[in-house]
């Protein structure tokens, strides 16, 4: 190469390379090419740039960030799960909020108040300061095990290296959110979407001289660990954590009802755009921490709070065509397809049309104008037809009555409302190519087997090279035949290779939560899991003798109701199942299942209630006993250790079974008593 234009050419096609593999990375979260061969391109770059200096002058390489982001960092087990927020939309689902945590409770005056935050939309982290000094930065991860990225943590200027002020905790486990300034980010932008992608990338570096070229800031909202702990209010943990140096967000404040809520929620959302980073809602938190503690957690986020998101963003667009996709649990759902739009900052080309009824509600048609909607990370829908702009030879669309494997598809009754279900469904399990693929989906998935570098794309490429078919072949795929496609490289072939050898390893209830039984999710699984302890008690399910026998016990559990029962006799009276899972457990090294909190209170016990208490609800009491290492049954049985009287309209059959039984039966004052309150 001599000819400087030959040169330039050579130079932009590489730039443009890397720029798509930026954007591969950053925005779709989907690269295609290893660390390794990434970093060579990076290093081919300079290296022209170094040798022909007139190709710096161009400026096409100022903007990408340094280095691809890495996935190497050190993993730590986080001091206290990093849990997720549940979503509220409306007013009604933040009504729903309140009532839950009142009913939860047992509190009847509502006099319930809230920490109402910004909810920043940018990528958290924890901070652990060990006697005022910051010891480890970690990265949110899976929740239960972070990255340590404490180095580029530490470039940060907003994050104070030292606490100020005496009286700290000696362990302090700070969270919050990292983020750009919209007016920073428009200098830096480069490839990036949006500023949080930017945040992400920049935090991933490598080398922490990278991160700290772009200016990243910092707002603390939480705590995990705190010893010892002092803090009585959010609000007033806020205020604290100022004066030792933290910086939080200005706009907090404390509301005591729903209209305030509301009120807050419009004001925030009025003054939005003027604010110099992206919220995408607000977090509103039980302000009293007692009250946290005891509202608890579910298996994924806390009772105690929840993002209330800023109302959709709307735009009109056209369906250019309709297609029907298929879950993991045969249901099928519409798609239109539409002409791209941004809705939110986001490019829209597909949205949701639910199922046949609503389709039929609204008299949706190919070639018809509508509103689309987008609100957070859920899924675009059209939400309404703008019939005026309808080409007079439309027709009604026709909704297809097979799948896309050629079965056809049936509503089932619904067990409980016993009225014809919305949905309709293909029930050809594994049978279905199409359900199967997104059962390797669900597998693979973050709850599941959480395999890095296998996600939704990944299983799309193998499955239509017939590399993987069923959940075991995930276990012997042969690495030499993927080597050699685009964008697999050695170093990403090892990296799967080792994601695949560790998820051999897994917990009895995860296994059973991977599985895919319609109706049994990850709660279920955990409960399941505990009944059967060991892979060998569950692998009783697949003959149809001993299955009947566990199926009947099954109604003990609390949890555990005919639909759940249902679902797992049908499932394992399909022999294709029963084969699929075997030839998975032979792959596996399954965990027994371990009962938590053994050393509680109620550790090895079996609990029933009956009637209603005064002071919490059952739902509470249920928790206290789970927490104490527990178990609450739903049925009286031999099995079962005590039964507690709620003062509320017991059942009388129940106790008089109990005492037939000579079960220890306990008023509620006792149960009270029993648990120190
Ligand atoms: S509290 C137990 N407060 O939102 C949950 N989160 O979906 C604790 N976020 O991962 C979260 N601003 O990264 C909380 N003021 C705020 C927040 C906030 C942003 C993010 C956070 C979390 C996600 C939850």
């Amino acid at each position: 190469m001599s000819n400087k234009l030959e040169i330039i050419n050579f130079y932009k096609k590489k730039i443009n390379l890397l720029k798509k593999h930026n954007k591969l990375y950053f925005n779709n979260d989907n690269p295609i090419i290893s660390d390794a061969a990434y970093d060579h391109l990076k290093k081919e770059i300079i290296n022209l740039e170094e040798k022909n200096h007139f190709l710096k002058k161009l400026n096409l390489n100022s903007k990408t960030v340094g280095s691809f982001p890495s996935n190497k960092f050190k993993k730590i087990k986080h001091l206290k799960p990093m849990l997720s927020l549940s979503n509220a939309f409306n007013k009604n689902d933040m009504k729903d909020f309140v009532n839950k945590i009142n009913n939860f409770l047992n509190i009847r005056d509502g006099k319930i108040e809230f920490s109402s935050e910004p909810k920043i939309d940018g990528i958290s982290a924890t901070l652990i300061y060990e006697n005022g000094i910051l010891t480890k930065g970690l990265s949110r991860g899976d929740g239960i095990v972070g990255e340590d990225i404490l180095e580029n943590l530490k470039t940060i200027e907003e994050i104070p290296k030292k606490l100020k002020g005496g009286n700290v905790p000696s362990l302090f486990e700070i969270r919050g959110e990292i983020y750009i300034g919209k007016k920073d980010f428009e200098k830096i932008r480069g490839d990036f979407a949006n500023p949080r992608n930017a945040a992400g990338g920049s935090l991933r570096q490598k080398d922490p001289k990278e991160t700290s070229k772009i200016p990243l800031k910092y707002f603390a909202y939480g705590f995990g660990a705190v010893e010892p702990m002092t803090f009585i209010t959010q609000s007033e943990f806020l205020e604290k954590i100022k004066n030792w140096g933290f910086v939080i967000n200005p706009l907090g404040k404390v509301v005591k009802n729903l209209n305030e809520i509301e009120s807050q929620h419009s004001y925030i959302d009025s003054i939005r755009s003027s604010l110099d980073y992206d919220i995408d809602g607000l977090v509103y938190k039980v302000n009293d921490l007692k009250l946290q503690s005891r509202l608890g957690n579910t298996s994924n986020s806390p009772r105690w709070a929840i993002a209330y998101k800023f109302s959709a963003e709307k735009a009109v667009t056209k369906i250019k065509d309709i297609i029907i996709q298929v879950g993991r649990t045969g249901a099928i759902t519409p798609v239109a397809k539409v002409q791209p739009v941004t809705v939110g900052g986001v490019v829209v080309s597909n949205a949701t049309l639910h199922n046949e009824d609503e389709i039929k509600r609204k008299d949706i048609r190919i070639g018809d104008t509508v509103q689309i909607q987008r609100a957070g990370d859920v899924i675009p829908q059209v939400i309404s037809v703008d019939s005026s702009k309808r080409n007079q030879n439309s027709k009604k669309y026709i909704f297809p009555e097979k799948c896309l494997c050629g079965a056809v598809t049936q509503k089932e009754i619904n067990k409980s409302t016993k009225k014809k279900d919305a949905v309709r469904r293909c029930l050809k399990g594994y049978d279905c190519d199409f359900i199967a693929r997104e059962k390797l989906k669900h597998i693979v998935s973050k709850d599941a087997f959480n395999i890095d570098g296998l996600g939704k794309k990944v299983i799309d490429q193998l499955w239509s090279l017939r590399l993987i078919r069923k959940p075991s072949d995930i276990f012997k795929i042969n690495y030499n035949k993927i080597e050699k496609l685009e964008g697999w490289g050695e170093l990403s072939i090892n990296n799967l290779r080792k994601a695949i050898d560790k998820s051999k390893i897994i917990d009895l209830d995860r296994f059973i939560f991977s599985i895919g039984i319609r109706h049994i999710g990850q709660e279920n699984a955990k409960i399941l899991a505990g009944f059967f302890k060991s892979i060998n008690k569950f692998c009783d399910l697949f003959s149809e003798k001993s299955r009947i026998k566990i199926l009947e016990n099954l109604i003990e559990l609390d949890g555990i109701g005919q639909i759940q029962i249902d679902s797992i006799n049908s499932f394992f009276l399909n022999n294709k199942n029963i084969e699929i899972v075997k030839k998975l457990i032979d792959k596996l090294k399954i965990k027994d299942f371990k009962i938590q909190n053994r050393k509680g209170k109620f550790s090895n016990k079996t609990i029933m209630f009956t009637g209603g208490f005064e002071k919490m609800s059952r739902s509470e009491a249920k928790s206290l006993v789970e927490n104490n290492g527990g178990k609450v049954l739903g049925t009286i049985s031999k099995k079962l250790d005590i039964l507690v009287i709620g003062n509320s309209k017991p059942t009388k059959k129940k106790i008089e079974n109990a005492k037939q039984l000579n079960i220890k039966t306990i008023k509620e004052s006792d149960w009270y008593k029993l648990l120190d309150l």
